[in-house]
């Protein structure tokens, strides 16, 4: 497995790749890897001959007051990961190589990423477009693999691929979660005991949410309000939202039909948890 850290290396060896006739798979992350990553690492090399993974903790994408300076890394750990799936290279680049001086380009979205997170975090979704249509444009693969546990990133990068006319297939892989329910994120290393014990309530909403639609319920008031009880009842967490929304253009329904989004972000603490349930794929 080769690591590098310019873009020039990564074209050079994708060029030879594709001289072969070899697909290729691009995994982006932004590292401290989790079986999460893992899967989807692992689908990739599964359906591409050579499979880039890029580590690139992307500064656009954080607001002002977010963790930018804190969001975990181990490149020792990820490295291990990558090698022990069977990636063919980590694209590890600095911020200088990805964001020359003067950089003013970017990728920005309307609609589609002021909903949901978009609301909380302004500015996310176009620091998100913009880094991976350049790890596009870099890397140039066939699959771009994503997931689930974003799912307002996976309809957006969708969208964008869509709407630029690029030649990728973004294929999105299921949620990989703790025994107990809770999503698997680089950011549960930030939760004390106490917050771990109380971040499976977002799980447990989204659960009771999935139940009444398996018993027929498909008012999302309803279903919106239990959730949002739900959560609420536990008192080391603040609710960010909790809605129902059409998967395609991510706007709240009245009445849910395949297929819907099920999303919900708290706060514990310092830290902002995400999660959702898919109704209908
Ligand atoms: P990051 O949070 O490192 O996640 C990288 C990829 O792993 C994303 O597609 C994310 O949805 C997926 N992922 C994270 N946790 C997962 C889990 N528990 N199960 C399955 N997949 C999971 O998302 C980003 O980085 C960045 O926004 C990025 C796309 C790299 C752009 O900077």
């Amino acid at each position: 497995m080769k690591i590098t850290n310019t873009i020039k290396e990564v074209r050079k060896n994708v060029k030879a790749w594709r001289t072969e006739g070899l697909t290729v798979g691009l995994v982006p992350t932004m590292g401290y890897l989790h079986e999460g990553h893992q899967s989807l690492i692992r689908r990739a090399v599964k359906e591409n001959d050579r499979v880039v993974v890029s580590i690139f903790v992307n500064p656009l994408q954080f607001g002002e007051t977010e963790d930018l300076d804190t969001y975990p890394e181990d490149f020792a750990g990820d490295s291990k990961i990558c090698a022990s799936e069977g990636a063919s290279m980590i694209f590890h680049p600095s911020e200088h190589e990805m964001y020359d001086e003067g950089f003013c380009t970017f990728t920005d979205m309307t609609g589609l990423t002021e909903t949901l997170c978009g609301k909380s975090r302004p500015g996310h979704f176009r620091g998100v477009c913009t880094v991976v249509s350049k790890l596009f444009n870099i890397v140039s693969p066939d699959r771009a693999y994503f997931g689930w546990k974003d799912a307002q990133q996976v309809v957006v990068i969708k969208r964008m691929v869509m709407d630029l006319n690029m030649d990728i297939e973004i294929v999105a892989c299921e949620t990989v979660r703790e025994s107990d329910g809770l999503a698997k994120s680089s950011r549960n290393v930030y939760l004390n005991s106490n917050e771990r014990k109380a971040s499976t309530i977002l799980q447990e909403a989204l659960k009771i949410a999935e139940k009444k639609i398996a018993s027929g319920v498909r008012a999302s008031h309803e279903i919106q309000k239990a959730m949002i009880d739900t959560i609420s009842a536990e008192k080391e967490v603040k609710l960010d939202y909790a809605e129902i929304v059409d998967l395609k253009s991510l706007q709240p329904v009245n009445t849910i039909e395949a297929p819907a989004l099920l999303a919900a972000a708290i706060f514990i603490g310092e830290t902002r948890l995400i999660d959702n349930y898919i109704y209908g794929i």
